[in-house]
């Protein structure tokens, strides 16, 4: 019997793969503009890592990680999500040294074990920006502004900015025992998972995907009604400033993000009930990760979750020719000649295809049709002994004259039409 991808996995096949590079282009362009470099991290850490960075008592660490022991007996997670691991490389390589702030940006797969269900894999992709080193609420509107260029970009549109403040541990001290005291009642009837977070952290209890725990905290007491006013005149200025970029926002208090790491701003793009991105400041977690006291706040955008959103909304990524020209060819000589005249053209960016597979011209050049090659040639004993030979547009049956030694003129016609 033939192996199967593992559940919750997907290929991604050719008729799919110029998608990914065609946004992996604009995530580039737009990440360039705003002065980030990129950054790649392992795909998998030690475990110690995300249960120290995302929280011991998130779903993500309790219930989702790929976790192993390795032959050497160490604990080692294939990375839930792409903050920490960049985190832990800015510490390790001292990059807080450097000038400040940091911004950086990164593709990445990301693993979690969590139902298959629509827009949920098991492993997903992620682009992400993260900047360090500044605690100022321009750069959390910055990256905001990041996500919306590339949601201009790309034509979507509808998607909502929901905005929160979680505060500082000093106004979440004060949240968390008035959510305790109003959850207190209900405490029987939280699922066994929030039980347990009921007093090591109060407020995962409020991210909880079971529909009983959903119920209860309905009515919840919000955390914006407790920041102090460090995290209140931050939240003001992020406004301000998001204001002066144009940019429509919602205040929604039940973003609190399924993340441990974050402090005072949080935000989701959501589209039709669909999470498209999420992300949010977090000021504590490179030093949680063993670095300075330097505050952080970035975004992970899922690439699967914008792929479906653009389908939906019928934005149609341009399909690229993947073949300019197919050389056709008769008899051995010919074949060499093509070989050799795809050879000098490959050089020079033309992107070239000849017959691999001994078909006759006829089967060649339905081949050349079905691959949508934009311009043919065939090279027969003809056109060896005359050195000349007729390329073929195919958008219109249109041929053209060449003298198969004037690769100036091939390339010319091929690349200018
Ligand atoms: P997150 O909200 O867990 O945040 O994930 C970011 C995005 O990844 C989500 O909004 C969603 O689009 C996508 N995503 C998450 N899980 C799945 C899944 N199972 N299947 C498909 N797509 C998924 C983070 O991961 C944070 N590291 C974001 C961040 C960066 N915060 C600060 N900096």
């Amino acid at each position: 019997m033939a192996i199967k991808a593992p559940k919750g996995t997907k290929d991604i096949l050719p008729d799919e793969s110029y998608k990914w590079q065609y946004l992996e282009d604009i995530f580039r362009k737009v990440a360039a503009s705003y002065g980030c470099r990129e950054i790649r991290t392992p795909v998998f850490e030690h475990t110690e890592l995300f249960t120290r960075g995302v929280g011991e008592t998130t779903d993500v660490v309790q219930k989702e990680m790929y976790t192993f022991l390795d032959k050497g007996g160490r604990s080692i997670t294939l990375k839930p999500e792409g903050t920490s691991p960049a985190v832990r490389a800015f510490v390790e390589s001292s990059l807080y040294a450097e000038a400040q702030p940091t911004k950086l940006y990164y593709f990445t797969p990301a693993f979690r074990y969590e139902k298959n269900q629509k827009g949920r894999y098991r492993q997903h992709h992620q682009f992400g920006v993260e900047v360090f080193g500044s605690g100022e609420a321009s750069v959390d509107a910055e990256i905001i502004s990041i996500i919306v260029r590339v949601y201009e970009e790309l034509g979507v549109k509808g998607a909502e900015l929901n905005i929160n403040n979680m505060g500082c541990p000093e106004c979440r001290k004060k949240y968390n025992e008035a959510l305790k005291e109003y959850l207190k009642g209900s405490y029987d009837n939280l699922c066994e998972t929030c039980k347990s977070r009921f007093e090591k952290n109060t407020l995962r209890i409020l991210d909880c995907k079971e529909n009983k725990c959903k119920e209860i905290v309905k009515n919840a007491p919000v955390i914006l009604d407790y920041v102090c006013d460090d995290c209140r005149t931050h939240f003001d200025n992020l406004q301000v400033y998001l204001k002066a970029m144009g940019i429509d926002y919602k205040i929604n208090p039940y973003i609190v993000r399924g993340l441990d790491y974050y402090s005072k701003t949080v935000f989701e793009m959501i589209d039709n009930g669909l999470t498209l991105c999420g992300g949010g400041r977090y000021d504590y977690l490179i030093e949680e990760c063993g670095g300075p006291k330097m505050p952080a706040v970035g975004f992970g955008m899922g690439i699967e979750r914008l792929l479906m959103t653009l389908d939906e909304k019928g934005i149609v990524i341009p399909k690229p020719n993947y073949i300019d020209l197919y050389i056709g060819s008769m008899g051995e000589k010919g074949k060499v000649e093509a070989v050799k005249l795809v050879n000098i053209l490959r050089k020079l960016n033309i992107k070239c295809e000849c017959d691999h597979m001994a078909r006759n011209v006829k089967p060649q050049m339905k081949y050349a049709n079905k691959i949508q090659a934009s311009y043919t040639m065939v090279l027969g004993e003809d056109e060896l002994i005359k050195r000349e030979a007729k390329l073929k547009r195919m958008s219109d049956g249109e041929t053209i004259q060449i003298n198969l030694d004037d690769i100036e003129q091939i390339k010319k016609v091929i690349l200018e039409g």
